[in-house]
């Protein structure tokens, strides 16, 4: 078991564009390992590897209440979506801010499990929203890029100065 550290925004590595993964090795499950322990401890209900600073198409996701539902997404693709989500969002990577993006309420994609495998996957509600959220990450966009100018620079200024506070 591994905690992952988790960049936090303005950290500009959250801005690398993440590459496929093409080697579904021991490196690839360790990784998907460390990276679902890092979000449990966290909590979060889901973390893109851009956020431990890996720039590889991998996130994990698990919105169950009790958490044991692991997803594995590898090399994610949304090829539907459809109306709009009312619901705001999160991110381990930018603590204590809450807001609305437009997202769609409802995505059909596909994806690979650990193993290479291909699957098809439909996602509504709270799930929807994490993998758009996530997916977002791994093309090195943080939800608070889509928020306004004024918006973006007061939560960096606000996160720069809790990191300095946290050393
Ligand atoms: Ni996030």
């Amino acid at each position: 078991m591994a905690i992952l550290n988790i960049l936090q925004y303005p950290d500009p590595r959250l801005h690398k564009v993440a590459e496929p993964v093409r080697q579904f090795d021991a490196s690839l499950k360790r990784l998907i390992a460390d990276m679902a322990d890092t979000m449990y401890d966290a909590p979060g209900v889901g973390l893109a590897a851009t956020q431990v600073d890996v720039h590889l198409r991998v996130l994990v996701a698990d919105i169950s209440d009790r958490h044991d539902q692991l997803m594995v997404f590898v090399n994610p693709e949304i090829l539907e979506g459809t109306g709009e989500s009312p619901l705001e969002e999160g991110c381990l990577s930018v603590p204590g801010v809450y807001e609305r993006v437009a997202r769609f309420e409802h995505i059909r994609g596909r994806a690979q499990d650990a193993d290479g495998k291909f699957f098809d996957f439909e996602a509504g509600g709270l799930l929807s929203v994490c993998l758009q959220h996530e997916m977002d990450h791994l093309q090195g966009r943080v939800f608070v890029d889509y928020l306004s100018r004024l918006k973006q620079s007061r939560i960096a200024a606000k996160l720069r100065k809790l990191q300095r506070e946290a050393g």
